[in-house]
């Protein structure tokens, strides 16, 4: 497969106009220096503004895209947290200023940092007195001019999502054309999933709610819809009687990082498998939509959640990596698991029969994203199997790499040069790095961002989408196996393999 070098984006991908467009206050800024919608006026308010996500990836992401004309023409960005941890605005602007050096891709000067460093401003909230952060949107919004939409972003720990969420009902801030991103986990179970949705939905309707996975803003997970629908060559093999299983990997070498108090209460399955696998399996997975906008796409992803059957546990491994106990933060004797392997089935026309096989974890031997789609071996062996330089059994197979900036490769057997009909493994490849100017792609959290600030749901989960997914977890969160134990930079214990037998994983 040689790649096209084409730069029109996808048709009817979500970052191509029409879905965007559409969003009320959308405008297309004729100084942008990208093609596609700009939002209309934003206050941008930060929950969470001197925490990791805001340091490693929201500032430093609201940086790049006021550079590449992404932002509205008038925005003001308000980063906020508890009384306690209250930063003046100039504290506010230098620390800033420090994380955007340290983790954007383009560095904080020039008149492109004074611009964004004059847009910023901090405003302390506490349920029981919101209202230096009520007066700093009221300065923003008087600065601006007008009547700005406000965008929140909770990045905070789930713990403390609902009682944001409450200040934000009870000072009168969510008035208004508001919207609300939410980070995730989105709950911890069933139970605590309908509890939250309950609260958001007491201050927000689903229409102004944005439950953020940023796997979904991956160019590289996008590229499985475009990879999908918008060619003829692969849908028409993409099902049970091609696909023999697929697999959804994504191993880390990183450690818990001294993350323990989140990690410690949460584990690999409701840290990655709950909030992003399943998500990259409704795409993966979904029916053809009759549109990529956003209520015919989720519609197509809460389907084949409805179609996964409830986790069976003798399909579960779940692992923790020896030392683990001893990391700063752990409970003693801690059962959570540092990796998980498992096993789902998509009950419907499709997919039946074919199994989903999905593992990540953290200490594994490599850090790396993948999906991995194994064909069925054809019906006739007339290559005499000793003949191969390679394991009969693996011949096709499809490998999306999704980890930026991603590629997707085709291997197959081929005849080796010579007298002899003997076969070898070989490939076909398509990379974004050789086949598309890297220039104006977009992280995660920027893309998402930006859609939401936009009105642009499509790519953020739905209320009754996380519940559903909760739901089919029950019987694993409620008996989990108990961990069995594995040598940090190996691939898991030994069981992760037998999990998946007589198939293979494609890392291994
Ligand atoms: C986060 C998890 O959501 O995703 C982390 O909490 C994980 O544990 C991270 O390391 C992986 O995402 P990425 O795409 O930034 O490597």
């Amino acid at each position: 497969m040689s790649a096209q070098t084409s730069e029109t984006p996808a048709a009817g991908t979500p970052s191509a106009a029409p879905a965007a467009a559409a969003a009320p206050g959308a405008s297309v800024a004729a100084e942008s220096r990208r093609t596609g919608p700009r939002p209309g006026s934003y206050v941008i308010v930060l929950f969470g503004a001197t925490g990791d996500l805001a340091k490693r990836k929201l500032l430093p992401g609201l940086y790049h895209l006021a550079c590449a004309g992404l932002l509205p023409d008038k925005y003001r960005i308000i980063g906020s947290a508890p009384p306690e941890y209250a930063l003046s605005d100039a504290e506010f602007v230098a620390y800033a200023e420090k994380v955007v050096d340290r983790y954007c891709r383009i560095k904080p000067m020039g008149s492109s940092w004074d611009e964004f460093a004059s847009r910023l401003s901090f405003g302390a909230a506490s349920p029981q007195d919101p209202s230096p952060l009520v007066s700093a949107v009221e300065a923003a919004e008087k600065a601006i001019g007008g009547q700005p939409g406000r965008l929140y972003h909770l990045a905070v720990p789930p713990t403390a999502f609902e009682s944001v969420i409450g200040l934000l009902g009870s000072s009168g801030l969510a008035k208004g054309d508001t919207k609300v991103i939410i980070e995730k986990p989105f709950g911890e179970d069933l139970a605590s999933a309908r509890e939250l949705n309950a609260a958001v939905h007491a201050v927000f309707d689903e229409s102004q709610v944005f439950r953020i996975d940023h796997f979904l803003g991956k160019e590289s997970v996008d590229n499985i819809l475009a990879f999908r629908f918008a060619n003829g060559l692969f849908e028409p093999i993409w099902n049970r009687d091609h696909i023999r299983y697929v697999q959804i990997d994504v191993p880390e070498t990183l450690s818990i990082e001294g993350r323990a108090g989140f990690y410690d209460a949460t584990g690999a399955y409701r840290d990655m498998v709950v909030t992003h696998l399943f998500q990259v399996l409704g795409f993966l997975a979904m029916e053809p939509p009759t549109s990529l906008e956003a209520r015919p796409l989720r519609d197509e992803k809460g389907k084949v959640f409805d179609a996964l059957r409830p986790v069976d546990v003798r399909h579960v491994v779940r692992g923790q990596y020896t030392g683990y106990r001893s990391e700063p933060g752990v409970r003693p004797g801690s059962d959570t698991d540092t990796m998980v392997a498992v096993r789902v089935e998509v009950e419907n026309w499709r997919w039946h029969g074919v199994p989903f096989y999905l593992r990540s974890g953290k200490c594994l031997a490599a850090s790396r994203q993948l999906v991995t789609l194994g064909f069925r071996e054809p019906p006739l062996r007339m290559f005499p199997a000793h003949r191969h330089d390679v394991p009969m059994g693996r011949v096709n197979e499809i490998v999306i790499d999704f980890a930026d900036p991603g590629s997707i490769k085709i291997e197959f057997l081929a005849k080796k040069p010579g007298p002899e009909m003997t076969l070898g493994a070989t490939e076909m490849k398509f990379s974004y790095d050789d086949s598309f100017a890297q220039a104006n792609a977009l992280e995660g959290y920027e893309r998402l961002i930006l859609l939401a600030m936009l009105g642009d749901q499509s790519l953020f989960t739905r209320a009754d989408g996380i519940e559903r997914v909760w739901e089919i977890s029950e019987p694993l969160l409620t008996a989990p196996p108990p961990v069995e134990e594995y040598a940090p930079g190996s691939w898991g214990p030994a069981s992760v393999d037998r999990l998946i037998a007589p198939n293979r994983w494609y890392l291994h």
